[in-house]
């Protein structure tokens, strides 16, 4: 698929998936996944439907920070494969039409990093400035420590230089230090080389810390800002059509910034809406969801936010009130090994109680607003979490395949496996696995499957705009969908009883609302007023057709039915798959 050809701005009609190379599969049997186990499922993962893959940290690295702790930029974490290997994963997701966004670690290296090394051996270091060094650790005091349960402060006593080196993270990642040219030279070669290679995006990051400035709270400094547009505007000439995606977890006010008018990212992360889909679950009650959407201003055109439920990290709590924090505390983690600095360490299904009509919810609530969606890996299938396993490890668990040995994650001896699988009652790989989920129409598996073969019918999902209905009812959370050629209406009852809902849609007066999982059609609207009862935490996304439009569709309805390439189905891709 030539890149030209398609359009610049894909990154909004794709659905994303992320992936641990660690924990996705072994093809070995050493007990670490690689390149060659993902390289293997990648059918799996385009039956799924998903369009693009996100792979956390692989290159080399002390893994203190699961690679976010970078030893070499340049070179793959050993156990993870070679660089051959990463390249035929590449050319092979390529080829199945999926994208690669892989991971840019801008603010800091590992301190094994050779560039550390050196810099904490001297003070005359060739190497000294990249890094930030102070004599005493009362700079930049208002900036505060993210990883509190671990760290204490910002800076950190380097005994044999006498100094103190900075770090926004954990004390073995010495923050770089902008300020030098050297420093941003490198980067941008870092940048150069992975977009060489043929990766698609780049997710980037901690970029709010990139600079400190005293007086300041050391986050989102203009700086920061003049250092990403130079690097967009690199690689929007050598590498034009890729990507550039931002984690910063600020509110969307700060983060609006970081789509400049069009020439910083391409994408941001909403982190504040994640939570607040949390609270409104628990609540049954849409105000909280309402209240950030009313307070997301609006980004640049070409410009995309990123969504999701859950990730690699722990559920964030830090752009929420202390009172919603309590709140979300008290409701998802009453036992404190839940809690990890200021969030969750744990998995949508055991969030949800395991409750399929919740999860299924959730994933309508994603499926269906504006921005990219983000699955997390093995969410797919409702896999648990181990609140046993120390810092996020709990919830980077090795991928369910089977409920063969390992979970069909690998051939190695149990005791050698990276990390134990799930194997509790509820959660364990003899219960939640693929191989279990792929036979059944309803489990959570083909469900997402045909959300997603939904969205992916129509751009609209990624592209339209969204148009918040208020009905008196405020269990209820309804929405319209709409761009110039289409319209869905979406329906998501949040509370736990059945609802009954009546929304204006006076502007639809002669529209047929046909519901998109069964094509079943709903009366015509012919009243301002339409009345529709919803089951507990039960969903509608209804497209709403013109009369002659739906004549239109049935039509090609009707002639896709004669033609016979139907996609393989999922257990035949199972046994494709080379055994090992
Ligand atoms: C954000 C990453 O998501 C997280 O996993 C990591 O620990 C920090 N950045 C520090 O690199």
């Amino acid at each position: 698929m030539p890149r030209e050809e398609i359009s610049s701005d894909w990154y909004k009609d794709i659905i994303i998936y992320e992936i641990p190379i660690k924990s996705f599969r072994d093809s070995n049997g050493d007990g670490i996944g690689d390149f060659p186990g993902l390289t293997g499922k990648l059918d799996y993962l385009k039956n799924l439907g998903v369009t693009a893959l996100w792979l956390l940290p692989f290159t080399d690295s002390p893994l203190k920070d699961d690679g976010y702790d970078i030893r070499d930029y340049y070179n793959i974490y050993p156990s993870y494969g070679t660089m051959d290997d990463f390249l035929h994963f590449l050319e092979e997701t390529h080829k199945r039409g999926m994208r690669v966004i892989t991971e840019l670690v801008l603010n800091h290296t590992s301190n094994t990093h050779p560039w550390f090394v050196s810099a904490r051996s001297s003070r005359d270091s060739p190497f000294r400035d990249y890094y930030v060094w102070s004599d005493t650790p009362d700079r930049y005091k208002d900036t505060r420590v993210i990883f509190n349960d671990t760290e204490k402060s910002n800076w950190t006593w380097e005994p044999k230089t006498r100094q103190f080196y900075w770090h926004r993270f954990f004390h073995h990642q010495p923050d770089l230090n902008f300020e030098n040219p050297q420093v941003q030279e490198e980067l941008l070669k870092v940048v150069k080389f992975w977009f060489r290679l043929g990766v698609d995006g780049l997710r980037c990051d901690a970029v709010p810390y990139l600079y400190e400035r005293e007086g300041t709270n050391c986050e989102n400094l203009p700086e920061t800002h003049l250092f990403m547009k130079r690097l967009r505007a690199e690689v929007d000439l050598e590498f034009p059509g890729r990507m550039l995606l931002a984690e910063a977890n600020q509110t969307p006010q700060d983060v609006l910034p970081y789509f400049g008018n069009g020439d910083e990212f391409h994408m941001a992360y909403h982190f504040p809406l994640m939570p607040r889909l949390f609270i409104a679950i628990a609540q049954g009650d849409r105000r909280s969801i309402v209240d950030i959407l009313e307070k997301t201003p609006p980004i640049p055109d070409s410009c995309q936010w990123a969504i999701f439920l859950r990730n690699h990290d722990e559920l964030t709590l830090e752009m929420v009130s202390d009172l919603e924090r309590d709140y979300l505390w008290t409701i998802y983690a009453q036992d404190p090994r839940m809690r990890l600095n200021i969030g969750i360490r744990r998995r949508l299904a055991p969030l949800m109680q395991n409750d399929r009509r919740k999860v299924d919810l959730m994933y309508s609530l994603l499926l269906t607003f504006p921005g990219t969606p983000i699955l997390y890996y093995g969410d797919e299938i409702g896999m648990g979490d181990n609140v046993h396993l120390g810092d996020r490890n709990g919830v980077r668990t090795p991928m369910q395949w089977s409920f063969d040995r390992n979970g069909g994650f690998s051939r190695a001896n149990p005791s050698d496996l990276f990390t134990p699988p799930i194997q509790n009652a509820l959660y364990g790989y003899q219960v939640v696995n693929v191989e279990n989920q792929i036979d059944f129409p309803t489990s959570p598996l083909n469900v997402l499957r045909q959300m997603i073969q939904i969205r992916q019918s129509s751009r609209l999902f990624g592209r339209g705009k969204m148009k918040l209905l208020t009905p008196k009812n405020t269990h209820v959370f309804a929405y319209l969908r709409e761009s110039e050629e289409d319209v869905v209406l979406v329906l998501n009852n949040l509370s736990d009883r059945t609802e009954s809902v009546v929304l204006d849609l006076s502007r639809f007066r002669g529209y047929v609302p046909v519901e998109l999982f069964s094509g079943k059609r709903f009366p015509r609207i012919l009243r301002a007023h339409f009345h529709f009862t919803i089951s507990p935490y039960g969903y509608f996304w209804l497209r709403l057709l013109l009369p002659e439009e739906e004549a239109g569709r049935r039509r090609i309805r009707a002639a896709r039915k004669t033609s016979p390439a139907a996609p393989p189905a999922f257990r035949e891709l199972l046994e494709r798959e080379a055994p090992g």
